[in-house]
Protein backbone atom coordinates (compact mmCIF):
# COMPACT_ATOMS: atom_id res chain seq x y z
CA UNK A 1 0.00 0.00 0.00
CA UNK A 2 0.86 3.26 -0.95
CA UNK A 3 0.99 4.98 2.82
CA UNK A 4 3.31 1.75 3.89
CA UNK A 5 5.81 2.91 1.01
CA UNK A 6 5.84 6.40 1.99
CA UNK A 7 6.24 5.38 5.60
CA UNK A 8 9.17 2.98 4.85
CA UNK A 9 10.66 5.45 3.20
CA UNK A 10 10.59 8.18 5.86
CA UNK A 11 11.43 5.88 8.60
CA UNK A 12 14.92 5.30 6.20
CA UNK A 13 15.23 8.29 5.53
CA UNK A 14 15.30 9.34 9.29
CA UNK A 15 17.46 6.64 10.32
CA UNK A 16 20.25 7.81 7.68
CA UNK A 17 20.15 10.92 9.67
CA UNK A 18 19.48 9.70 13.49
CA UNK A 19 20.62 6.04 13.12
CA UNK A 20 19.78 5.45 16.60
CA UNK A 21 15.81 7.51 16.22
CA UNK A 22 13.09 5.49 16.96
CA UNK A 23 11.01 5.17 14.25
CA UNK A 24 8.03 3.42 15.55
CA UNK A 25 6.41 6.46 15.81
CA UNK A 26 7.15 8.33 12.17
CA UNK A 27 3.91 7.48 11.16
CA UNK A 28 2.39 8.19 8.19
CA UNK A 29 -1.55 9.75 8.51
CA UNK A 30 -3.89 11.57 6.35
CA UNK A 31 -3.57 14.66 5.78
CA UNK A 32 -6.30 16.60 7.42
CA UNK A 33 -6.54 19.57 5.06
CA UNK A 34 -6.66 18.17 1.66
CA UNK A 35 -5.68 21.67 0.03
CA UNK A 36 -2.19 21.26 1.54
CA UNK A 37 -1.88 17.19 0.47
CA UNK A 38 -2.95 13.49 0.80
CA UNK A 39 -0.99 12.42 3.43
CA UNK A 40 1.49 14.14 6.44
CA UNK A 41 3.69 12.86 9.47
CA UNK A 42 4.12 15.52 11.86
CA UNK A 43 6.63 12.96 13.80
CA UNK A 44 9.44 14.62 12.51
CA UNK A 45 9.25 17.78 14.69
CA UNK A 46 9.64 15.81 18.16
CA UNK A 47 12.23 13.99 16.68
CA UNK A 48 14.34 17.11 15.67
CA UNK A 49 13.33 18.52 19.12
CA UNK A 50 14.84 15.77 21.33
CA UNK A 51 17.57 15.84 19.13
CA UNK A 52 18.40 19.20 19.67
CA UNK A 53 18.12 19.57 15.73
CA UNK A 54 15.82 22.75 14.12
CA UNK A 55 12.71 20.91 13.08
CA UNK A 56 12.54 22.62 9.49
CA UNK A 57 16.62 21.40 9.10
CA UNK A 58 15.77 18.57 9.93
CA UNK A 59 12.46 18.02 7.94
CA UNK A 60 14.53 19.31 4.90
CA UNK A 61 17.64 17.23 5.52
CA UNK A 62 14.65 14.07 5.32
CA UNK A 63 13.02 15.73 2.16
CA UNK A 64 16.53 15.25 0.42
CA UNK A 65 16.99 11.49 1.35
CA UNK A 66 13.44 10.10 0.13
CA UNK A 67 13.07 8.88 -3.16
CA UNK A 68 9.25 9.30 -3.72
CA UNK A 69 9.41 11.02 -7.26
CA UNK A 70 7.91 7.63 -8.55
CA UNK A 71 4.11 8.12 -6.80
CA UNK A 72 4.43 11.41 -4.92
CA UNK A 73 4.60 15.18 -6.32
CA UNK A 74 7.70 16.91 -4.53
CA UNK A 75 7.07 17.06 -1.08
CA UNK A 76 6.48 19.92 1.05
CA UNK A 77 7.19 20.98 4.52
CA UNK A 78 4.69 22.62 6.28
CA UNK A 79 4.28 25.26 9.60
CA UNK A 80 7.31 24.13 12.18
CA UNK A 81 8.13 21.00 9.86
CA UNK A 82 5.22 18.88 8.79
CA UNK A 83 5.87 16.91 5.73
CA UNK A 84 2.90 17.00 3.25
CA UNK A 85 2.37 14.27 0.63
CA UNK A 86 0.08 14.20 -2.47
CA UNK A 87 0.42 11.16 -4.88
CA UNK A 88 0.36 11.71 -8.46
CA UNK A 89 -2.35 10.29 -11.00
CA UNK A 90 -0.12 7.23 -12.01
CA UNK A 91 0.44 5.93 -8.74
CA UNK A 92 -3.57 6.31 -7.71
CA UNK A 93 -4.33 4.67 -10.81
CA UNK A 94 -1.93 1.36 -10.72
CA UNK A 95 -3.24 1.22 -6.96
CA UNK A 96 -6.60 0.98 -8.40
CA UNK A 97 -6.15 -1.46 -10.66
CA UNK A 98 -4.71 -3.91 -8.46
CA UNK A 99 -7.60 -3.56 -6.52
CA UNK A 100 -9.98 -3.89 -9.43
CA UNK A 101 -8.34 -7.44 -9.94
CA UNK A 102 -8.96 -8.44 -6.07
CA UNK A 103 -5.43 -7.98 -5.21
CA UNK A 104 -6.04 -5.84 -2.25
CA UNK A 105 -8.36 -4.12 -0.83
CA UNK A 106 -5.91 -0.94 0.08
CA UNK A 107 -4.68 -2.86 3.56
CA UNK A 108 -1.88 -4.96 4.55
CA UNK A 109 -1.78 -7.68 6.98
CA UNK A 110 1.02 -7.58 9.68
CA UNK A 111 4.43 -8.40 8.79
CA UNK A 112 4.88 -9.11 12.30
CA UNK A 113 1.35 -10.45 13.95
CA UNK A 114 0.87 -9.32 17.66
CA UNK A 115 -1.33 -11.87 19.94
CA UNK A 116 -3.99 -9.62 21.32
CA UNK A 117 -6.40 -11.04 24.39
CA UNK A 118 -9.45 -8.96 24.29
CA UNK A 119 -12.01 -9.23 27.54
CA UNK A 120 -15.05 -7.43 26.50
CA UNK A 121 -19.23 -8.13 27.19
CA UNK A 122 -18.16 -10.37 30.71
CA UNK A 123 -21.61 -9.83 32.20
CA UNK A 124 -22.30 -11.10 36.20
CA UNK A 125 -24.29 -14.46 36.26
CA UNK A 126 -28.24 -13.95 38.18
CA UNK A 127 -28.13 -10.28 36.75
CA UNK A 128 -29.52 -9.42 33.16
CA UNK A 129 -27.57 -7.94 31.26
CA UNK A 130 -27.96 -4.33 30.58
CA UNK A 131 -27.20 -1.45 27.85
CA UNK A 132 -23.95 -1.19 29.74
CA UNK A 133 -22.84 -4.57 28.65
CA UNK A 134 -23.98 -3.92 25.24
CA UNK A 135 -21.64 -1.15 24.49
CA UNK A 136 -18.34 -3.94 26.07
CA UNK A 137 -19.97 -6.08 23.50
CA UNK A 138 -20.13 -3.93 20.37
CA UNK A 139 -16.68 -2.31 21.28
CA UNK A 140 -15.24 -5.42 21.89
CA UNK A 141 -15.94 -7.53 19.06
CA UNK A 142 -15.45 -4.44 16.82
CA UNK A 143 -11.95 -4.46 18.27
CA UNK A 144 -11.02 -8.06 17.81
CA UNK A 145 -12.32 -7.86 13.96
CA UNK A 146 -10.48 -5.02 13.16
CA UNK A 147 -7.21 -6.80 14.86
CA UNK A 148 -7.91 -9.81 12.79
CA UNK A 149 -8.40 -8.19 9.48
CA UNK A 150 -4.75 -7.09 9.95
CA UNK A 151 -3.38 -10.31 10.57
CA UNK A 152 -2.98 -10.06 14.17
CA UNK A 153 -3.97 -13.18 16.63
CA UNK A 154 -6.67 -12.37 18.79
CA UNK A 155 -7.94 -14.39 21.53
CA UNK A 156 -11.32 -13.04 23.02
CA UNK A 157 -12.62 -14.46 26.42
CA UNK A 158 -15.69 -13.09 28.16
CA UNK A 159 -14.92 -12.48 31.87
CA UNK A 160 -18.02 -13.60 32.90
CA UNK A 161 -19.28 -12.59 36.59
CA UNK A 162 -20.03 -15.85 38.00
CA UNK A 163 -18.39 -16.09 41.69
CA UNK A 164 -18.47 -13.92 44.83
CA UNK A 165 -20.47 -12.78 47.79
CA UNK A 166 -24.09 -12.25 45.82
CA UNK A 167 -24.24 -16.08 45.51
CA UNK A 168 -25.04 -16.17 49.38
CA UNK A 169 -28.16 -14.24 48.95
CA UNK A 170 -29.30 -15.93 45.88
CA UNK A 171 -28.81 -19.22 47.22
CA UNK A 172 -31.07 -18.16 50.50
CA UNK A 173 -33.19 -16.79 47.95
CA UNK A 174 -33.33 -19.77 45.36
CA UNK A 175 -33.94 -22.39 48.96
CA UNK A 176 -36.75 -20.11 50.71
CA UNK A 177 -38.41 -18.41 47.79
CA UNK A 178 -37.68 -19.72 44.47
CA UNK A 179 -40.82 -19.24 42.31
CA UNK A 180 -40.83 -22.01 39.88
CA UNK A 181 -42.71 -21.07 36.65
CA UNK A 182 -41.34 -17.33 36.97
CA UNK A 183 -37.85 -19.34 36.89
CA UNK A 184 -39.15 -20.95 33.45
CA UNK A 185 -40.74 -17.39 32.25
CA UNK A 186 -37.84 -15.72 32.44
CA UNK A 187 -34.33 -17.01 34.66
CA UNK A 188 -32.55 -14.00 34.98
CA UNK A 189 -35.72 -12.00 36.19
CA UNK A 190 -36.73 -14.22 38.85
CA UNK A 191 -32.94 -14.74 40.10
CA UNK A 192 -32.61 -10.83 40.02
CA UNK A 193 -35.91 -10.72 42.21
CA UNK A 194 -34.43 -13.43 44.44
CA UNK A 195 -31.63 -11.07 45.30
CA UNK A 196 -33.70 -7.77 45.80
CA UNK A 197 -35.59 -9.75 48.21
CA UNK A 198 -32.90 -11.11 50.19
CA UNK A 199 -30.46 -7.88 49.80
CA UNK A 200 -33.79 -6.19 51.17
CA UNK A 201 -34.70 -8.58 53.82
CA UNK A 202 -30.81 -8.59 55.02
CA UNK A 203 -31.02 -4.81 55.83
CA UNK A 204 -33.65 -5.24 58.06
CA UNK A 205 -32.94 -8.95 59.25
CA UNK A 206 -29.62 -10.08 61.29
CA UNK A 207 -30.36 -13.33 60.84
CA UNK A 208 -30.84 -13.58 57.56
CA UNK A 209 -27.68 -11.77 56.38
CA UNK A 210 -25.47 -14.51 58.94
CA UNK A 211 -27.45 -16.96 56.92
CA UNK A 212 -26.64 -15.75 53.36
CA UNK A 213 -22.59 -15.82 54.96
CA UNK A 214 -23.40 -19.53 55.98
CA UNK A 215 -24.12 -20.60 52.33
CA UNK A 216 -21.60 -18.71 50.64
CA UNK A 217 -19.14 -20.16 52.82
CA UNK A 218 -20.73 -23.76 52.13
CA UNK A 219 -20.43 -22.81 48.38
CA UNK A 220 -16.68 -21.95 48.46
CA UNK A 221 -16.11 -25.24 50.77
CA UNK A 222 -17.66 -27.08 48.06
CA UNK A 223 -20.99 -28.29 49.74
CA UNK A 224 -22.36 -30.43 46.89
CA UNK A 225 -26.46 -28.78 46.76
CA UNK A 226 -24.79 -25.26 46.84
CA UNK A 227 -23.06 -26.31 43.97
CA UNK A 228 -25.42 -27.50 42.19
CA UNK A 229 -27.64 -24.92 42.53
CA UNK A 230 -24.64 -22.46 41.59
CA UNK A 231 -24.32 -24.65 38.54
CA UNK A 232 -27.98 -24.38 37.52
CA UNK A 233 -27.86 -20.31 38.13
CA UNK A 234 -24.90 -20.39 35.37
CA UNK A 235 -26.23 -22.52 33.25
CA UNK A 236 -29.42 -20.53 32.64
CA UNK A 237 -28.08 -17.28 32.79
CA UNK A 238 -25.48 -18.18 30.34
CA UNK A 239 -28.19 -19.50 27.88
CA UNK A 240 -29.72 -16.03 27.88
CA UNK A 241 -26.48 -14.50 27.62
CA UNK A 242 -25.99 -16.70 24.42
CA UNK A 243 -29.25 -15.80 22.86
CA UNK A 244 -28.19 -12.13 22.84
CA UNK A 245 -24.90 -13.13 21.70
CA UNK A 246 -26.49 -14.93 18.91
CA UNK A 247 -28.87 -12.39 17.71
CA UNK A 248 -25.84 -9.48 17.86
CA UNK A 249 -23.80 -12.50 15.66
CA UNK A 250 -21.23 -11.80 18.18
CA UNK A 251 -18.82 -14.69 19.63
CA UNK A 252 -16.05 -15.34 21.91
CA UNK A 253 -13.25 -18.08 21.92
CA UNK A 254 -12.90 -18.29 25.04
CA UNK A 255 -15.71 -17.82 28.36
CA UNK A 256 -13.49 -18.55 31.75
CA UNK A 257 -15.06 -16.31 34.26
CA UNK A 258 -14.12 -15.31 37.41
CA UNK A 259 -14.66 -18.77 39.27
CA UNK A 260 -12.34 -20.43 36.75
CA UNK A 261 -9.27 -18.64 38.97
CA UNK A 262 -10.95 -19.67 42.88
CA UNK A 263 -7.81 -22.41 42.90
CA UNK A 264 -5.68 -19.80 42.49
CA UNK A 265 -6.45 -16.85 44.56
CA UNK A 266 -4.81 -17.69 48.05
CA UNK A 267 -1.59 -18.37 46.05
CA UNK A 268 -1.91 -15.13 44.48
CA UNK A 269 -2.35 -13.02 47.58
CA UNK A 270 0.25 -15.72 49.64
CA UNK A 271 2.90 -14.04 47.02
CA UNK A 272 2.03 -10.57 47.39
CA UNK A 273 2.51 -11.01 51.07
CA UNK A 274 5.58 -12.69 50.55
CA UNK A 275 7.50 -10.27 48.24
CA UNK A 276 6.37 -7.58 50.30
CA UNK A 277 3.61 -6.28 48.13
CA UNK A 278 0.55 -6.58 50.45
CA UNK A 279 0.56 -5.68 54.05
CA UNK A 280 -2.22 -5.73 56.17
CA UNK A 281 -4.37 -3.46 57.47
CA UNK A 282 -6.90 -3.55 59.89
CA UNK A 283 -7.46 -7.36 59.27
CA UNK A 284 -7.16 -7.20 55.44
CA UNK A 285 -4.25 -7.35 53.22
CA UNK A 286 -4.08 -4.39 51.18
CA UNK A 287 -1.50 -2.78 48.56
CA UNK A 288 -0.30 0.88 48.96
CA UNK A 289 1.03 2.53 46.09
CA UNK A 290 3.29 5.54 47.66
CA UNK A 291 5.54 5.98 44.73
CA UNK A 292 2.20 6.73 42.49
CA UNK A 293 0.98 9.52 41.76
CA UNK A 294 -2.26 9.17 40.66
CA UNK A 295 -2.80 5.99 43.47
CA UNK A 296 -0.99 6.97 46.07
CA UNK A 297 -4.91 7.48 48.02
CA UNK A 298 -5.89 4.74 47.23
CA UNK A 299 -4.94 1.22 47.92
CA UNK A 300 -5.87 -1.98 46.38
CA UNK A 301 -7.81 -4.51 48.86
CA UNK A 302 -6.89 -8.02 47.60
CA UNK A 303 -7.83 -10.02 50.67
CA UNK A 304 -10.75 -8.78 52.75
CA UNK A 305 -10.88 -8.89 56.32
CA UNK A 306 -12.84 -12.28 56.13
CA UNK A 307 -10.25 -13.78 54.33
CA UNK A 308 -12.30 -13.78 50.93
CA UNK A 309 -10.14 -12.76 48.03
CA UNK A 310 -11.94 -9.95 45.43
CA UNK A 311 -12.06 -8.76 42.13
CA UNK A 312 -8.71 -7.59 42.28
CA UNK A 313 -7.17 -10.91 43.12
CA UNK A 314 -9.23 -12.56 40.44
CA UNK A 315 -8.16 -10.02 37.98
CA UNK A 316 -4.29 -10.51 39.05
CA UNK A 317 -4.94 -14.25 38.42
CA UNK A 318 -6.87 -13.68 35.49
CA UNK A 319 -3.92 -11.97 34.21
CA UNK A 320 -1.64 -14.64 34.90
CA UNK A 321 -3.11 -16.99 32.99
CA UNK A 322 -3.15 -15.17 29.97
CA UNK A 323 -0.12 -14.43 29.75
CA UNK A 324 1.25 -18.07 30.52
CA UNK A 325 -1.67 -19.43 28.12
CA UNK A 326 -1.35 -17.24 25.35
CA UNK A 327 2.03 -15.28 25.95
CA UNK A 328 -0.22 -12.03 24.28
CA UNK A 329 1.66 -8.68 23.51
CA UNK A 330 -1.28 -6.63 24.63
CA UNK A 331 -4.40 -7.34 27.01
CA UNK A 332 -7.16 -5.07 26.25
CA UNK A 333 -9.93 -4.70 28.45
CA UNK A 334 -12.92 -3.17 27.76
CA UNK A 335 -15.52 -1.58 30.45
CA UNK A 336 -17.03 1.47 31.32
CA UNK A 337 -15.40 4.12 32.86
CA UNK A 338 -16.08 3.89 36.02
CA UNK A 339 -13.81 0.93 36.57
CA UNK A 340 -11.13 3.21 35.50
CA UNK A 341 -8.99 2.97 39.57
CA UNK A 342 -10.00 -0.55 39.32
CA UNK A 343 -7.87 -1.03 36.21
CA UNK A 344 -5.06 1.53 36.95
CA UNK A 345 -4.56 -0.32 40.19
CA UNK A 346 -4.46 -3.80 39.00
CA UNK A 347 -1.98 -2.60 35.86
CA UNK A 348 0.17 -1.02 38.50
CA UNK A 349 0.16 -4.31 41.09
CA UNK A 350 0.89 -6.95 38.30
CA UNK A 351 4.02 -4.42 37.14
CA UNK A 352 5.36 -4.71 40.77
CA UNK A 353 3.88 -9.03 40.97
CA UNK A 354 5.60 -9.42 37.70
CA UNK A 355 8.17 -6.93 36.76
CA UNK A 356 9.13 -7.40 32.97
CA UNK A 357 6.30 -8.95 32.28
CA UNK A 358 6.50 -7.19 28.79
CA UNK A 359 2.42 -6.81 28.24
CA UNK A 360 0.70 -3.87 27.01
CA UNK A 361 -1.63 -3.53 29.19
CA UNK A 362 -4.77 -1.46 28.22
CA UNK A 363 -7.93 -0.59 29.80
CA UNK A 364 -10.29 0.86 26.56
CA UNK A 365 -13.26 2.35 28.47
CA UNK A 366 -16.43 4.15 27.36
CA UNK A 367 -18.74 6.72 28.64
CA UNK A 368 -22.44 5.90 30.06
CA UNK A 369 -25.16 5.52 27.78
CA UNK A 370 -28.02 8.07 28.77
CA UNK A 371 -31.79 9.34 28.97
CA UNK A 372 -33.55 11.69 26.59
CA UNK A 373 -33.10 13.33 30.15
CA UNK A 374 -28.88 13.11 30.26
CA UNK A 375 -29.15 10.62 33.41
CA UNK A 376 -28.96 7.34 33.13
CA UNK A 377 -30.96 5.27 30.15
CA UNK A 378 -33.84 3.53 32.32
CA UNK A 379 -37.33 2.59 31.42
CA UNK A 380 -40.02 5.16 32.57
CA UNK A 381 -40.49 3.14 35.88
CA UNK A 382 -36.61 3.61 36.46
CA UNK A 383 -35.87 0.34 35.67
CA UNK A 384 -32.82 -0.80 34.01
CA UNK A 385 -33.21 -1.35 30.57
CA UNK A 386 -32.96 -5.09 29.37
CA UNK A 387 -31.39 -5.77 26.43
CA UNK A 388 -33.29 -8.15 24.90
CA UNK A 389 -36.19 -5.41 24.80
CA UNK A 390 -34.32 -3.09 23.40
CA UNK A 391 -33.20 -5.29 20.97
CA UNK A 392 -36.94 -6.49 19.84
CA UNK A 393 -37.78 -2.45 20.49
CA UNK A 394 -35.12 -1.91 17.42
CA UNK A 395 -36.47 -4.35 15.31
CA UNK A 396 -39.96 -3.43 15.54
CA UNK A 397 -39.51 0.33 14.73
CA UNK A 398 -36.96 -0.34 11.66
CA UNK A 399 -39.95 -2.66 10.39
CA UNK A 400 -42.50 0.02 10.80
CA UNK A 401 -39.73 2.43 8.34
CA UNK A 402 -38.94 -0.56 6.29
CA UNK A 403 -42.70 -1.35 5.49
CA UNK A 404 -44.02 2.58 5.03
CA UNK A 405 -40.91 2.99 2.51
CA UNK A 406 -41.27 -0.28 0.87
CA UNK A 407 -44.88 -1.69 1.19
CA UNK A 408 -44.37 -3.79 -2.07
CA UNK A 409 -41.65 -5.66 -0.54
CA UNK A 410 -42.55 -9.48 1.02
CA UNK A 411 -43.07 -9.77 5.00
CA UNK A 412 -40.22 -12.22 5.10
CA UNK A 413 -37.56 -9.88 3.70
CA UNK A 414 -39.11 -6.68 4.92
CA UNK A 415 -38.43 -8.66 8.43
CA UNK A 416 -35.22 -9.55 7.81
CA UNK A 417 -34.54 -5.94 6.38
CA UNK A 418 -35.92 -4.54 9.67
CA UNK A 419 -33.30 -7.06 12.07
CA UNK A 420 -29.99 -6.03 10.06
CA UNK A 421 -31.20 -2.20 10.09
CA UNK A 422 -32.35 -2.12 13.60
CA UNK A 423 -29.79 -3.88 15.37
CA UNK A 424 -27.03 -2.55 12.94
CA UNK A 425 -28.42 0.94 14.63
CA UNK A 426 -27.99 0.20 18.19
CA UNK A 427 -24.51 -1.38 17.26
CA UNK A 428 -23.47 1.93 14.84
CA UNK A 429 -24.73 4.25 17.96
CA UNK A 430 -22.56 2.46 20.39
CA UNK A 431 -19.42 2.23 17.70
CA UNK A 432 -19.79 5.57 16.33
CA UNK A 433 -19.08 8.15 18.94
CA UNK A 434 -15.76 9.36 20.60
CA UNK A 435 -15.86 6.29 23.50
CA UNK A 436 -14.71 8.29 26.30
CA UNK A 437 -17.88 10.60 26.05
CA UNK A 438 -21.55 9.86 27.02
CA UNK A 439 -24.05 9.80 24.85
CA UNK A 440 -27.99 10.22 24.52
CA UNK A 441 -29.90 6.87 23.58
CA UNK A 442 -32.18 8.13 21.09
CA UNK A 443 -34.17 5.95 18.44
CA UNK A 444 -34.78 8.89 16.04
CA UNK A 445 -31.12 9.72 15.58
CA UNK A 446 -29.95 6.24 14.93
CA UNK A 447 -32.76 5.14 12.87
CA UNK A 448 -32.71 8.18 10.48
CA UNK A 449 -31.73 7.38 6.73
CA UNK A 450 -29.35 10.81 6.88
CA UNK A 451 -26.70 11.55 8.66
CA UNK A 452 -23.82 8.92 10.03
CA UNK A 453 -25.99 5.61 11.05
CA UNK A 454 -26.18 2.58 10.09
CA UNK A 455 -29.22 3.52 7.87
CA UNK A 456 -27.28 5.47 5.84
CA UNK A 457 -24.39 3.53 5.25
CA UNK A 458 -26.75 0.31 4.96
CA UNK A 459 -28.57 2.30 2.27
CA UNK A 460 -25.91 3.59 0.65
CA UNK A 461 -24.65 -0.14 0.00
CA UNK A 462 -27.65 -1.37 -1.07
CA UNK A 463 -27.38 1.80 -3.60
CA UNK A 464 -23.74 -0.16 -4.86
CA UNK A 465 -25.55 -3.44 -5.42
CA UNK A 466 -28.12 -2.12 -7.20
CA UNK A 467 -26.16 -0.69 -10.09
CA UNK A 468 -25.01 -4.62 -10.55
CA UNK A 469 -28.38 -5.84 -10.19
CA UNK A 470 -28.81 -3.93 -13.38
CA UNK A 471 -26.26 -5.22 -15.25
CA UNK A 472 -27.37 -8.32 -15.17
CA UNK A 473 -25.29 -10.59 -15.84
CA UNK A 474 -23.18 -8.78 -18.30
CA UNK A 475 -19.26 -9.49 -17.41
CA UNK A 476 -17.33 -6.64 -15.93
CA UNK A 477 -14.07 -6.13 -17.87
CA UNK A 478 -10.93 -5.33 -15.93
CA UNK A 479 -9.49 -1.56 -16.38
CA UNK A 480 -6.19 -1.05 -17.48
CA UNK A 481 -5.60 2.64 -15.76
CA UNK A 482 -7.81 5.11 -14.27
CA UNK A 483 -8.16 8.73 -15.67
CA UNK A 484 -9.68 9.68 -12.30
CA UNK A 485 -10.13 13.06 -14.52
CA UNK A 486 -13.65 14.32 -12.52
CA UNK A 487 -12.73 15.47 -9.05
CA UNK A 488 -15.28 13.50 -7.56
CA UNK A 489 -13.94 10.62 -9.09
CA UNK A 490 -10.40 11.37 -8.08
CA UNK A 491 -11.94 12.23 -4.29
CA UNK A 492 -13.26 8.84 -4.11
CA UNK A 493 -10.65 7.11 -5.31
CA UNK A 494 -7.66 8.90 -3.11
CA UNK A 495 -10.60 8.66 -0.02
CA UNK A 496 -10.35 4.49 -1.23
CA UNK A 497 -6.89 4.51 -1.00
CA UNK A 498 -6.80 5.52 3.14
CA UNK A 499 -8.91 2.58 3.73
CA UNK A 500 -5.89 0.39 5.75
CA UNK A 501 -4.53 3.60 7.50
CA UNK A 502 -7.82 4.44 9.20
CA UNK A 503 -8.07 0.67 10.24
CA UNK A 504 -3.98 0.89 11.87
CA UNK A 505 -5.40 4.04 13.22
CA UNK A 506 -8.22 1.81 14.94
CA UNK A 507 -6.02 -0.98 16.16
CA UNK A 508 -3.19 1.94 17.48
CA UNK A 509 -6.11 4.10 19.59
CA UNK A 510 -9.17 1.12 19.94
CA UNK A 511 -11.27 3.30 18.42
CA UNK A 512 -13.73 1.90 16.23
CA UNK A 513 -15.09 5.48 15.60
CA UNK A 514 -12.46 5.92 13.16
CA UNK A 515 -13.77 3.75 11.13
CA UNK A 516 -17.32 4.94 11.53
CA UNK A 517 -16.40 8.09 10.28
CA UNK A 518 -14.26 7.13 7.70
CA UNK A 519 -17.31 4.65 6.54
CA UNK A 520 -19.37 7.33 6.34
CA UNK A 521 -17.53 10.20 4.27
CA UNK A 522 -16.83 6.95 2.07
CA UNK A 523 -20.46 6.85 1.57
CA UNK A 524 -20.63 10.82 0.61
CA UNK A 525 -17.86 10.81 -1.72
CA UNK A 526 -19.93 7.78 -3.70
CA UNK A 527 -22.53 9.88 -3.57
CA UNK A 528 -21.07 12.58 -4.83
CA UNK A 529 -19.29 10.36 -7.80
CA UNK A 530 -22.23 8.77 -8.52
CA UNK A 531 -24.74 11.93 -9.35
CA UNK A 532 -22.10 13.87 -11.17
CA UNK A 533 -20.34 10.53 -13.00
CA UNK A 534 -22.65 8.92 -15.03
CA UNK A 535 -21.59 5.33 -14.71
CA UNK A 536 -24.20 2.89 -16.65
CA UNK A 537 -24.66 5.69 -19.45
CA UNK A 538 -20.65 6.33 -19.72
CA UNK A 539 -18.75 4.40 -23.01
CA UNK A 540 -16.15 2.52 -23.39
CA UNK A 541 -13.36 2.61 -21.15
CA UNK A 542 -14.63 5.16 -18.73
CA UNK A 543 -17.50 2.64 -18.45
CA UNK A 544 -14.84 0.44 -17.62
CA UNK A 545 -13.19 2.54 -15.02
CA UNK A 546 -16.54 3.86 -13.02
CA UNK A 547 -17.90 0.21 -12.60
CA UNK A 548 -14.56 -0.71 -11.26
CA UNK A 549 -14.88 2.60 -8.59
CA UNK A 550 -18.34 1.17 -8.18
CA UNK A 551 -17.16 -2.59 -7.56
CA UNK A 552 -14.06 -1.38 -5.00
CA UNK A 553 -16.90 1.01 -3.11
CA UNK A 554 -19.12 -1.79 -2.57
CA UNK A 555 -16.58 -4.43 -1.34
CA UNK A 556 -15.34 -1.65 0.60
CA UNK A 557 -18.91 -0.61 1.91
CA UNK A 558 -18.97 -4.42 2.73
CA UNK A 559 -15.95 -5.00 4.52
CA UNK A 560 -15.89 -1.92 6.80
CA UNK A 561 -19.36 -2.57 7.79
CA UNK A 562 -18.82 -6.21 8.83
CA UNK A 563 -15.42 -5.23 10.67
CA UNK A 564 -17.75 -3.30 12.67
CA UNK A 565 -19.86 -6.36 13.21
CA UNK A 566 -23.03 -5.54 11.11
CA UNK A 567 -24.46 -7.53 8.48
CA UNK A 568 -25.03 -6.00 4.85
CA UNK A 569 -28.19 -6.19 2.95
CA UNK A 570 -29.35 -6.18 -0.84
CA UNK A 571 -31.82 -4.18 -0.72
CA UNK A 572 -33.99 -2.25 1.99
N1 LIG B 1 -18.26 -8.37 35.30
C1 LIG B 1 -17.75 -7.02 35.32
C2 LIG B 1 -18.92 -6.05 35.34
O1 LIG B 1 -20.01 -6.35 34.93
C3 LIG B 1 -16.87 -6.70 34.14
C4 LIG B 1 -15.61 -7.52 34.03
C5 LIG B 1 -14.57 -6.88 33.14
N2 LIG B 1 -13.40 -7.68 32.99
C6 LIG B 1 -12.44 -7.87 33.92
N3 LIG B 1 -11.45 -8.68 33.66
N4 LIG B 1 -12.49 -7.26 35.08
O2 LIG B 1 -18.73 -4.92 35.76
Amino acid sequence: MIHFVLQEKLQRAVLEILPDADISSVLIRPCPEPKFGDYQTNALIGLAKRNKLNPRDFATQVIDKIEVTDFCQPIEIAGPGFLNFRLKIDALSATLVDAAKGKHLFYRTALKPRTIVIDYSSPNIAKPMHVGHIRSTILGYALAKTFRLLGHKVVTDNHIGDWGTQFGKLLVGWKQHLDHKALERDALAEMERLYKLVNNDCDKDESILASARKELVKLQDGNTENRAIWRKMINLSRHQFDEIYSRLRVEFDETLGESFYNNRLKGVVDELMAQGIAEESEGAQVVFFNNHKALKKQPAIVQKSDGAANYTTTDLATLEHRQKTWRPSEVIYVTDGRQQLHFQQLFALYDRWKPNHGIKLNHVWFGAILGEDGRPFKTRSGEIIRLADLLDEAEQRAYKTVSKKNPDLPKDERHEIARVVGLGAIKYADLSGNRHSDYVFNWDTMLALVGNTAPYLLYAFTRVRSIFRKLGDESLAQPESFALDQLEELALAKHLLRFGLVLEQVVDECRPNYLCNYLYELAGHFGAFYENCPVLQAKGETRTQRLALCKITGQLLQTGLETLGLETIERM
